[in-house]
């Protein structure tokens, strides 16, 4: 089902991607779909507005750190604008009044 995810990747404004913390990393599905798109040709530009939504049970700054590096890095390689990682609820309130105002 990957083209038909990319696709529906494309018409979306908005992508909220969501990640467990396993491993100290992001977790293998999302790595998977990353992996899957890197020097692939059908995928070009991927556009929209790409929050990442990063939970673990106690992770270091480090762990979020390295998932936000790789995210941000995907963002650019596919032309999507990243808006920023919540790893709380309290993060992500300030993400949801971000995707309020994606809806103004
Ligand atoms: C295989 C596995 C590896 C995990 N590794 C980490 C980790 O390195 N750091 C961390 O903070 N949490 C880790 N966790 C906890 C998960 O991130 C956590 O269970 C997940 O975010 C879902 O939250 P919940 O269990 O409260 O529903 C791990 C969980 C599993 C099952």
């Amino acid at each position: 089902q990957f083209d038909e995810v990319i696709e529906r990747i494309k018409q979306a404004d908005v992508v909220v991607l969501g990640s467990p913390v396993y491993w100290h990393s992001l977790c293998a599905s999302v790595r998977t779909l990353m992996e899957r798109c890197y020097m692939n040709p059908k995928v070009d530009r991927l556009g929209g507005r790409l929050f990442l939504v990063f939970q673990g049970a106690g992770p270091e700054r480090w762990m979020l750190d390295a998932g936000v590096y790789s995210v941000e890095r995907f963002a650019g390689m596919y032309g999507m604008t990243y808006e920023g990682m919540a790893h709380n609820a309290a993060e992500a309130k300030k993400l949801a009044n971000a995707l309020d105002s994606v809806r103004e």
